[in-house]
């Protein structure tokens, strides 16, 4: 019997370990969770008021009224709940966008329903949300904004609506994916023209009446005017991405792949003043790239935060050993342990202004200071203890806050490898590096630095792997090609 138990609770330890846990979500004001319920409340009003409008009214109208209110309410609610599983860190001003689109949507459905195809009135709002905030919550807003239309007098015809959940569920999904602004050029006018084939196909180029009583488009049921009205608003919509990007803070990957461009002033100052920390920065990228890769991770946002993260060396590069030329360290000419810790401090200091400065987004600013973490300066501690300073370890630690997501865990531990990869004997076996890695990797883990980062020890192997892998490649690349007198060829 002992024996079942024990074999339980081993394999309970197990499968607990084996879980990855959850982000802690990002917490929300109690002022603006209110003003994102009222605005709930709005939709749901705005999405079932008219029913309420019909004489002589009989408790089952009060009761399909309330059963609509409820609904629309829930699913207000239950797509908040799908937008911060996709995003953990999403913030309350991104909540109030998505259902400020399906406040919007809704209103503009009850005001122009008759003359607007729904296609223009769903499909724009869900590129935006699909490319700021993912495919799976511009999924749900999607679901939710075509199943309820505020008007009981205009009822979809059944083809059309078969169009709008294709067409919508595309642009929500490749929405999610596009790298670049030339892709979604092409999404907006392949959408219309695809919408246009299958409208003309399924309903037909005849005058048919798409919605009760009505004339659905704008000029009397004109598909054409109808698709190229798509296009327009959809292309306008990219115009102004943009916009909602520095409004609401969000990250397209098109503005990720922007800002990881080598050519952006601030990384080019990096080349030139401080080549020494670009080439770290370099190879850290190739690092967490790969370790990314191989947990799932978001990789363009760790590319483009590792090419960030140590942008605040501009402001003293020769203060980093990185870019010294070996001769003159001035931390030996200052002699003061307590003042170098400050220059090294200083790095993230002066990083956030750079960030500031330069409007890069909160998620890729926070590599910053999370790359550190709160990681103890021990070689100036050391220094500090050898002078006999009554100094508290507090001092030589820096401010953290400590990495609060799994990419800014991955770049303080490729940020940590990286040195001693790069310094390791290029006989060095693999058992060696891999033990390298796992000590630098344990330290961290030790200090508590990866505590908030939601890592599973399952991720962390695969870490380890992947920087395995990356050290295997420039012990390659370390390795010299025999020349011969005629090597002019390749
Ligand atoms: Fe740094
Ligand atoms: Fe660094």
């Amino acid at each position: 019997m002992q024996n079942i138990t024990t074999t339980l609770k081993k394999l309970f330890y197990l499968w607990k370990r084996s879980q990855v846990p959850l982000k802690q979500p990002i917490k929300i004001s109690r002022i603006d969770n209110l003003i994102i319920f009222l605005v709930c409340i709005l939709i749901s009003i705005i999405s079932s008021y008219k029913l309420l409008l019909i004489s002589p009214l009989n408790v089952a109208d009060i009761f399909s009224w309330l059963l609509t209110f409820t609904e629309i309410l829930i699913g207000s609610g239950i797509l908040i709940l799908i937008a911060k599983k996709e995003n953990p860190t999403i913030s309350s001003r991104q909540i109030f966008l998505i259902i400020t689109l399906l406040l919007a949507a809704q209103a503009t459905k009850l005001a122009l329903a008759s003359t607007i195809s729904p296609l223009s009135i769903i499909i724009p709002p869900a590129l935006i949300i699909s490319q700021g905030m993912g495919t799976i919550t511009a999924l749900a807003w999607v679901s939710i904004a075509s199943l309820s239309w505020p008007d009981p007098a205009v009822a979809i015809n059944n083809n059309l609506f078969f169009i709008l959940l294709v067409c919508s569920s595309v642009v929500s999904i490749l929405g999610g994916r596009i790298r670049s602004r030339a892709q979604l050029l092409q999404l907006s006018i392949f959408v219309p023209i695809g919408s246009f084939l299958s409208q003309w196909i399924l309903i037909g180029k005849d005058k048919i009446t798409l919605i009760n009583n009505q004339d659905f488009v704008l000029v009397n049921g004109d598909i054409f005017s109808d698709s190229f009205l798509l296009a327009i608003v959809m292309l306008f919509t990219i115009l102004f991405i943009p916009i909602f990007e520095s409004i609401f803070g969000l990250l397209t990957k098109a503005r990720l792949l922007e800002l990881a461009d080598k050519e952006k002033p601030l990384i080019r100052r990096l080349s030139l003043e401080a080549p020494g920390t670009f080439e770290h920065t370099l190879l850290i990228c190739g690092l967490a790239e790969e370790a990314t890769r191989m947990i799932g991770g978001d990789i363009d946002l760790i590319k483009t935060g590792a090419l960030y993260h140590d942008v605040g060396k501009l402001h003293a590069p020769n203060w980093f050993i990185e870019n010294q030329d070996g001769l003159r360290n001035p931390h030996d000419e200052l002699d003061d342990p307590i003042k170098s810790a400050e220059v090294l401090q200083a790095h993230v200091d002066e990083g956030l202004k750079f960030a500031r400065k330069n409007r890069l987004p909160k998620l890729i600013a926070n590599f910053i200071p999370e790359h550190q973490g709160t990681l103890k300066m021990g070689y100036f501690f050391q220094k500090a203890k050898e002078k006999n300073l009554d100094i508290n370890e507090f001092y030589f630690r820096y401010k953290g806050p400590i990495p609060q997501s799994k990419e800014t865990a991955i770049l303080m531990l490729a940020d940590g490898c990286e040195a001693a990869l790069r310094a390791m004997n290029i006989n060095a076996s693999d058992k060696e590096a891999l033990e390298t890695i796992s000590n630098i990797i344990y330290s961290r883990q030790k200090d508590g630095q990866l505590n908030d980062s939601n890592l599973s020890h399952g991720e962390i192997f695969l870490i380890k792997r992947a920087f395995l892998n990356v050290w295997k490649r420039i012990r390659h690349r370390r390795i010299q090609y025999p020349t011969s007198k005629n090597n002019t060829f390749s």
